[in-house]
């Protein structure tokens, strides 16, 4: 059976390990993989954090992690990963169907993700829990600190 819970501190280095090896989390990019563990430590810890763990057997085989600008209602769904070994068994769309819930719940008004456009799973995922296509637009980012 598979449970889905809150991330906590205790989930930090199997997250980072399990997002580090992902690589359509950081398809164009030579920037250092992933979420460092300084960074999830402090989201899943923080007010404006939703992050939900799905686990089999008390072992961490999937995640969501999405934000919540609390002034506009804007929350953005940053992370949604099933373990390969796990993944076309429903549990994505159960973790993504969590997250907007709790969302919700914290006064989410509009939720947007960003996804490659050659990511056909991902897109299917969204598509399957309402997300609509918004079109194509260019990622534009810049380091203000290293
Ligand atoms: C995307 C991901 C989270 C999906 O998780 P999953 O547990 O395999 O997905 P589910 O089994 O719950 O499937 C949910 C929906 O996704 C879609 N989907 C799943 N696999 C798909 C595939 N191979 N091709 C197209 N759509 C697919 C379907 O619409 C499915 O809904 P349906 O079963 O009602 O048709 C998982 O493949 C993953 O971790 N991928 C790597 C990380 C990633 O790309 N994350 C998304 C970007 S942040």
């Amino acid at each position: 059976m598979i449970q889905f819970k809150r991330l906590g501190p205790e989930d930090v280095a199997t997250v980072r390990e399990l997002g580090a090896r992902e690589e359509s989390f950081f398809p164009h990019s030579d920037e250092p993989a992933f979420w460092t563990k300084t960074q999830l430590r402090r989201w899943f810890r923080s007010d404006d954090g939703v992050c939900l763990g799905a686990f089999k057997n008390g072992r961490l085989i999937g995640f969501a992690l999405a934000t919540l600008h609390a002034p506009t209602g804007k929350a953005t769904c940053e992370n949604v990963f099933v373990a390969p070994l796990s993944r076309g068994k429903g549990i994505g769309k159960r973790l993504g169907e969590r997250l907007l819930t709790k969302l919700l719940e914290k006064g989410a008004r509009h939720v947007m993700c960003l996804t490659d456009e050659n990511n056909l799973r991902s897109r299917g995922l969204h598509a399957s829990l309402g997300y609509r296509d918004y079109g194509n637009f260019r990622w534009l980012g810049c380091t203000l600190r290293p």
